[in-house]
């Protein structure tokens, strides 16, 4: 990790839209002895403080991948108790983030999920549907590859029954069946726990991203270490291609 006082945060310039991979709670658990699922609760309890956090500092979208859709691999009783966490998360977390102006999304196929999981994400959806305030996307069963491909048998089937032709097609017309359709990218990806790779999240979207990778498991990743993170963003150049 790097040295806290190396960055000074600006807080006229946070990111509209941060992505976070909240990785390493299996190995937060392992180094203390306790089952893994020990780690992702104790991962939960991060995500309240960063979702807090991200309000506060006036951050726009806050897109946290909680479930891919490799994670299926996983033991079974791993993957329905991350799932029956989610629940107890949402169940005690919707009316601080209603109160709180958040409006909550799900990016990806959660009709797989158990039914009492699809319960409580509707009832979140629901509640909070016109919230104004921060745009929570909680990606659950999601996968950057998975996403791309729902869109291009749409666009495709519209090309097929000769609604839309071929050279019509358009990088907005894909970027509008998305998860993130009317969203901007997300300026920031952050990816905790040292590894270094993007797992299949936010292909299309991650295009001009800045990545920050920190060292620091999710369970442990702090607001403080969050806004380092935007901090180190914030000393990035971005040229987009240009000079
Ligand atoms: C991230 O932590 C949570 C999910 C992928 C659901 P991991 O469970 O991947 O933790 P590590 O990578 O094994 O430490
Ligand atoms: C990515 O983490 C997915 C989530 C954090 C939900 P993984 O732990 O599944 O990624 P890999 O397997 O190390 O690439
Ligand atoms: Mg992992």
């Amino acid at each position: 990790m790097k040295d806290t006082k190396q960055y000074q945060l600006d807080r006229e310039n946070v990111p509209q839209h941060v992505a976070i991979v909240m990785d390493g709670n299996g190995r937060w658990a392992k180094k203390r002895s306790l089952p893994r699922l020990a780690g992702h609760n104790a991962g939960m309890a991060a995500l309240k403080e960063i979702v807090k956090r991200s309000d506060v500092l006036g951050v726009k979208y806050l897109t946290v991948y909680a479930f891919s859709t490799e994670n299926w691999k996983r033991p079974a009783d791993e993957v329905s108790g991350i799932f029956k966490l989610l629940i107890v998360y949402m169940k005690k977390e919707l009316a601080e983030l209603h109160a709180n102006n958040v409006h909550v999304q799900i990016f990806g196929d959660y009709s797989r999920l158990p039914k009492d999981s699809i319960d409580a994400l509707e009832t979140a959806l629901e509640k909070t549907k016109n919230n104004t305030g921060l745009k929570f996307n909680i990606a659950l069963n999601y996968g950057g590859r998975d996403e791309m491909m729902q869109a291009i048998r749409r666009l495709a089937a519209k090309c097929c029954d000769g609604t839309l032709k071929p050279e019509e097609l358009s990088e907005e017309m894909v970027a509008q069946q998305l998860y993130t359709a009317g969203m901007p990218d997300p300026e920031l990806i952050i990816r905790t726990s040292g590894e270094l790779r993007l797992s299949n999240f936010l292909l299309w979207q991650s295009a001009y991203s800045e990545f920050v990778f920190t060292d620091v498991l999710w369970p442990d990743f702090t607001p403080e270490e969050y806004e380092r993170c935007i901090a180190e963003f914030q000393g990035r150049k971005r040229r987009y291609g240009g000079v």
